[in-house]
């Protein structure tokens, strides 16, 4: 190739391993209606809402990572439906759908509001979403997420198929909390037609649990899941972690996320950009880099375009979450809900 053959803007990001950067998550918010042990203390400060990237600027940035070739967006939080007018962003993140410069916009979220947002999601592309959900008894529930209705998120995830959304239910695993229910909640989702993904959970941030308490290898629950169910490895891919099995007796699929037993960082795709204009290059390390700065200094897109090439050149290789007796701190300080997952 001649030196000088320029480049197209479309040209994929690709970091120090080989890997292409396709799939941006970006915390919308770090603020839930939720507590959920696992993922938060239940005395949480949470960023002033001065600090925040407005939505024109989130639509500016995510538009910038489109543009260098992201494919798959998804919005995370906290929770994303409490953002004030976030369905204003979703509106102009359609857009990119209709060029085809996206393939998919979707979010993740925890089902409260969706009665509310099933509609108009829908309207403005988006197809499929993927709902956390631990358990089906209304008294667990409570417990799990310190306030919610489990009724209410039932009745979001109705409304949501009503309106012609895909959906998948994440349920983090957990030692003698809902290990025991995953048959019943396996049935329950493929009877209505939905995904399932189990989730080992991760080491991020100070709870007031014992995460060696509460963590269950995904590798000890599919072998008690084999015990009652047919599980055959099927090549399903959505560009997240997942690997997927179909469960012969209910025709569906679930798929397990082994950050902890299996390590899928060697085909990592993705990024994730906080509210305040952070990017972490990776969920399981510290390593971030400031987008607001740029973004902010100048009209243009070259700086801001620029860090991000900086940022993606120094994406690490994996994450070292440890749970352990002897490790009392968290494998990284920040709480999932900085970085949505
Ligand atoms: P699909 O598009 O349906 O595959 O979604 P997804 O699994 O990529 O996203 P979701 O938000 O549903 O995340 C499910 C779980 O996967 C969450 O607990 C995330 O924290 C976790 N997860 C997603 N990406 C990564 C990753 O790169 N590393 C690790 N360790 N966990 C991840
Ligand atoms: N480990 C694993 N998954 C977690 N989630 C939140 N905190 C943790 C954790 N510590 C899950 C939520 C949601 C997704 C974005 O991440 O349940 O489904
Ligand atoms: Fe990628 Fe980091 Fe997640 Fe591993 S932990 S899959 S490297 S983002």
């Amino acid at each position: 190739m001649s030196e000088d053959i320029i480049l197209p803007a479309t040209q994929a990001m690709t970091d120090p391993f080989g890997r292409d950067i396709t799939y941006l998550r970006v915390s919308v918010t770090d603020r839930c209606d939720f507590r959920c042990t696992y993922c938060m203390s239940e005395h949480m400060t949470f960023l002033p809402k001065k600090d925040l990237l407005t939505l024109e600027e989130l639509d500016r940035l995510c538009t910038v990572f489109i543009e260098k070739g992201v494919r798959k967006l998804r919005l995370t939080g906290g929770e994303p439906l409490v953002r004030k007018n976030i369905m204003h962003l979703i509106e102009q993140l359609g857009r990119h759908l209709e060029t085809g410069a996206l393939e998919e916009l979707t979010l993740t979220t925890n089902g409260s509001q969706l009665t509310k947002h099933a509609d108009a999601l829908f309207e403005h592309g988006v197809r499929r979403i993927n709902v956390s959900m631990d358990t089906l008894d209304p008294d667990k529930f409570r417990q799990i997420t310190r306030w919610g209705s489990l009724d209410r998120v039932l009745d979001g995830i109705r409304a949501a198929q009503a309106a012609g959304l895909r959906i998948k239910i994440n349920a983090v695993a957990l030692k003698g909390f809902n290990d025991a229910e995953m048959p019943e909640m396996i049935r329950w989702a493929h009877g209505q037609g939905m995904d399932m993904t189990v989730i080992e959970t991760m080491p991020m941030g100070e709870i007031e649990e014992d995460r060696t308490d509460q963590y269950l290898p995904l590798s000890q629950l599919r072998a008690d899941l084999s015990r009652q169910f047919t599980l055959e490895d099927i090549p399903y891919k959505t560009g997240g972690p997942a690997r997927y099995v179909e469960v012969r007796e209910t025709g569906g699929r679930l798929g397990f996320i082994t950050p902890m037993t299996h390590n899928f960082c060697e085909s990592c795709n993705r990024v994730r950009l906080t509210c305040t204009g952070t990017l972490y290059m990776c969920l399981g390390q510290e390593d971030a880099a400031d987008l607001r700065a740029p973004l902010r200094e100048s009209e243009g897109n070259e700086l801001v375009s620029a860090a991000i090439d900086e940022a993606i050149g120094r994406k690490p290789k994996g994450h070292d979450f440890i749970i352990d007796r002897r490790t009392k701190r968290p494998s990284v300080s920040r709480h999932m809900s900085v970085t949505g997952g």
